[in-house]
């Protein structure tokens, strides 16, 4: 009998991660999964406490490392070249080109963060002989804690209602968490996506008031959502943001409300089977854990 795969993991506590652990597990792989906080046990996996910082224990050897959690730090850590192992998958985010021109400083110095650590990921992955392959998501949702789609619900629920300005119909790509640990698994088991990074967009392209829509329609009882003139929503946005609400509710984030932001699927799918499903939360996966 062959001894199990073994897997090293950063984030496993993560929405992704979360996942991506279950099905490690379940195909068989022994998994280490550090983390900064004591973990309850789970069948089949080891938690190491430790973080990218301050480095647990590890196995000698893996077969494969994953990275769900902050890809700057794990690039430094790979490039110090500790690691042993011939593979690994790194999530990065499609902020990396949606924010690279952003009208805020801050935004701005999160993309070329972003963007960085794929470049020291490739370099290192180039020096240690390591297959490499980073994945963009879009718009994360599925486990109730994604600060977009769920933070939609959650204020919904508060106010009872929600509004928009009429001209929120930039197209957008809401991606499931659970594709996500898919492709991550995938990658592996396909030769093609060594050295590359690949956009990995949910299975639907939707104008954003669709997207706000279906959001409040799977919730019980469905708040109201109010279209309002551009104007009169910046107005009322400007008295909420003095008010002291939404003041992480920026003008670059009003301003994409109105940009499609779609990526192309295709080189996913055509190169490790990526197929995600169309957007339909659930009431649960829009409330957060317990
Ligand atoms: N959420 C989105 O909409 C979105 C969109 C595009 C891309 N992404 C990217 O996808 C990846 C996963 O996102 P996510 O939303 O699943 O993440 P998440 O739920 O915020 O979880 C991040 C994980 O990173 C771990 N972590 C944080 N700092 C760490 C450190 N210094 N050392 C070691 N581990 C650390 C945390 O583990 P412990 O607390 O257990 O230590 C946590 O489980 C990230 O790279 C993120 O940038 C997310």
């Amino acid at each position: 009998m062959s001894a199990a795969r073994v897997a090293v993991v950063f984030g496993g506590s993560g929405q992704i991660g979360v996942p991506l652990l279950r099905r490690l597990a379940a195909d068989g792989w022994q998994v280490v999964a550090v983390s900064r906080s004591p973990r309850p046990a789970v069948a089949g996996i080891d938690w190491a406490l430790g973080s990218l910082e301050r480095i647990p224990d590890l196995p000698r050897h893996a077969d494969a490392i994953f990275s769900c959690g902050p890809s700057d730090a794990f690039a430094r850590w790979l490039a110090r070249g500790d690691a042993s192992t011939p593979r690994v998958v790194m999530f990065g985010s499609t902020s990396a080109e949606v924010k690279r021109d952003s009208s805020d400083d801050a935004e701005r110095a999160v993309a070329a963060r972003l963007r960085e650590a794929e470049r020291l990921l490739f370099d290192a992955a180039s020096r240690m002989d390591i297959a490499a392959t980073v994945l963009r998501p879009t718009l994360v949702h599925g486990a109730g804690r994604d600060l977009n789609v769920t933070r939609i619900a959650q204020l919904a629920r508060r106010l009872r209602g929600f509004a928009l300005p009429s001209d929120a119909i930039g197209l957008r790509q809401p991606v499931h968490v659970e594709d996500l640990a898919a492709a991550a698994l995938a990658c592996i088991a396909a030769p093609a996506t060594a050295g590359k990074v690949y956009a990995v967009p949910g299975g639907e392209t939707l104008p954003y008031r669709e997207m706000v829509a279906r959001i409040l329609s799977a919730l019980r009882p469905s708040p109201r959502l109010a279209v309002l003139p551009p104007g009169l929503f910046r107005a009322l946005l400007s008295a909420a943001r003095i008010a002291g609400v939404a003041r992480d509710f920026n003008d670059a984030a009003l301003a994409r409300m109105r940009e499609d932001l779609v990526f192309d699927a295709a080189p996913a799918m055509r190169d490790f089977g990526y197929a995600p499903r169309g957007f339909a939360p659930t009431e649960a996966e829009l409330t957060p854990p317990a």
